[in-house]
């Protein structure tokens, strides 16, 4: 998988941390004393194939990091920076976006609102610190229905100071493809019908760019499972069928181990879970991991099969729990509310909206290859006033209003949120995510510390949807 990545390490001896220990007598200072290592990467855009229908089938054209579908996987420790190059071999422009990590507001990879976009045949060099531990990736955010819909993604992996201990690491990015009778990726991205509804849905899925293949469990072994959701629209609901896995983080941040509700693990799109699986079950069985989510369209994911031979008689005692990431914990008491809401899209109730300062009727919106709104305004493009300025470091309650016939993923750039509500209920866990889906005419409630300056994108992670207007800019100044 990291095939083509040069992860040259390079340390820098900084004049600053060697004056800072001349000040220090005989105390050194534990961040002056530390080395500060970055690691170089490059991730070229390119066109490429990939044998996204199973190895015995023809290839498929994509575009792809490095040829690669999923991307290669950036895998860093936590503390550690990174030093990016990404090189532009696409007939068009883009840009890389961080997706979940913490990163200064330049480098987010925003096309117009943090970047110029990088043209064909330049690079651009992003660079910044791994704050948070955790399973995130990372996706262009230009044309993205089509360039993350051909295959630009990967996933970007901080590894924990103490890591939990298992016996394998997985990572599992999820993808659907809309494959024509020639073999080849459907071209109508972003289409009106796509826009209007759920986005684009594939016939086929993949499981790290590929035909799902079977998982070998040994008896007594401990897996964890990083499942990343990179489709651009739909919607996956993981049952373990004959397994009791328990999810350990969201979004790349720890939460308090727990089996997912109503026994399936649910991703939408740009969300990650991590899951620890111990093999517990009868060996002599098999088992599948069935995909529910979509009622009438329930299938087999893959399947899970046992080897003969054990690898222990229990399952690991040692603890599964995360350690917290440095997010700044939200001071509830002085938390100022806003409401946010989310409308538009097929069967919803948006009559107008405003659309480049003049206001629009739903058809006419259309007509614009716009559907959907945020607080009245169908975005265009990334460059907007913000719907809100937040005060650095004040605490925020966002009620987000699902106001439409539709699920939508809302991410929010550069930020962590616990989710504190849904319908005006507590959540149990208070999970940090930074992208949460919320259901048909369903509310959640977001709060976070706005620790992190700049214009960061708030919108839905259907990219059919964002491209459809459901997108916004939240300043934090
Ligand atoms: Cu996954 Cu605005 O991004
Ligand atoms: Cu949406």
């Amino acid at each position: 998988m990291t095939a083509g990545l040069i992860p040259r390490r390079r340390f820098l001896q900084t004049a600053f941390g060697v004056s800072g220990l001349a000040f220090l007598g005989s105390r050194p200072l534990r961040a002056a004393s530390r080395q500060t290592s970055v690691r170089d990467f490059e991730l070229r855009l390119e066109p490429s194939t990939a044998p996204l229908l199973g190895a015995q089938d023809p290839k498929v054209n994509v575009w792809a990091f490095n040829g690669l579908v999923p991307g290669p996987e950036i895998r860093v420790r936590q503390g550690e920076r990174v030093r990016i190059v990404a090189i532009n071999n696409l007939d068009r422009e883009t840009t890389v976006h961080w997706h979940g990590l913490r990163v200064p507001n330049a480098q987010d990879g925003v096309p117009y609102l943090t970047q110029k976009p990088i043209a064909p045949g330049a690079r651009h060099v992003y660079e910044f610190d791994c704050l948070d531990a955790g399973t995130f990736w990372y996706h262009p955010h230009l044309g993205s229905p089509e360039q993350v819909g051909r295959g630009l993604y990967g996933a970007f992996i901080v590894d924990e100071a103490n890591p939990p201990r298992v016996d394998r690491d997985l990572t599992w990015v999820l993808d659907d493809w809309r494959v024509t009778k020639s073999g080849q990726l459907s071209d109508d991205f972003a289409n009106r019908h796509d826009m209007t509804h759920g986005g684009q849905l594939g016939n086929i899925v993949t499981l790290n760019g590929t035909e799902p293949s079977p998982l070998q469990l040994r008896r007594g072994e401990r897996l964890r499972i990083r499942l990343i959701n990179a489709a651009n629209a739909r919607i996956f609901a993981l049952s373990f069928r004959g397994h009791d896995p328990r999810i350990i983080a969201y979004d790349g941040q720890p939460v308090q181990p727990h089996a997912p509700v109503g026994g399936r693990v649910v991703l939408a799109p740009a969300m990650r879970v991590d899951v620890m699986l111990d093999a517990t079950a009868d060996s002599s069985q098999s088992y599948t991991l069935r995909d529910t989510y979509y009622r009438r369209e329930s299938y087999e994911f893959l399947d899970i099969e046992y080897d003969k031979a054990p690898l222990r008689r229990d399952p690991l005692p040692d603890s599964i729990t995360l350690a917290a990431n440095p997010l700044t914990e939200p001071n509830l008491a002085k938390a100022e509310l806003h409401e946010i809401r989310f409308e538009g899209g097929a069967m919803g109730r948006l009559h107008q909206a405003r659309l480049d300062g003049r206001m629009l009727d739903l058809r006419e919106l259309v007509r614009a290859g716009k559907a959907w709104a945020v607080n009245g305004v169908a975005a265009n493009g990334h460059v907007h006033d913000p719907i809100l300025t937040l005060r650095r470091g004040n605490t925020y309650r966002l009620t987000l209003v699902n106001d439409t016939a539709w699920p939508h993923p809302i991410h929010l750039h550069g930020h962590s949120f616990r989710v504190t509500k849904r319908n005006g209920t507590e959540t149990e866990l208070r999970e940090w995510q930074d992208t949460v889906l919320i259901a048909p005419r369903e509310s959640a409630e977001i709060v976070f510390v706005a620790d992190n300056p700049g214009d960061w994108m708030f919108h839905c992670h259907i990219l059919e949807h964002q491209d459809g207007g459901m997108m916004a800019v939240i300043r934090v100044a």
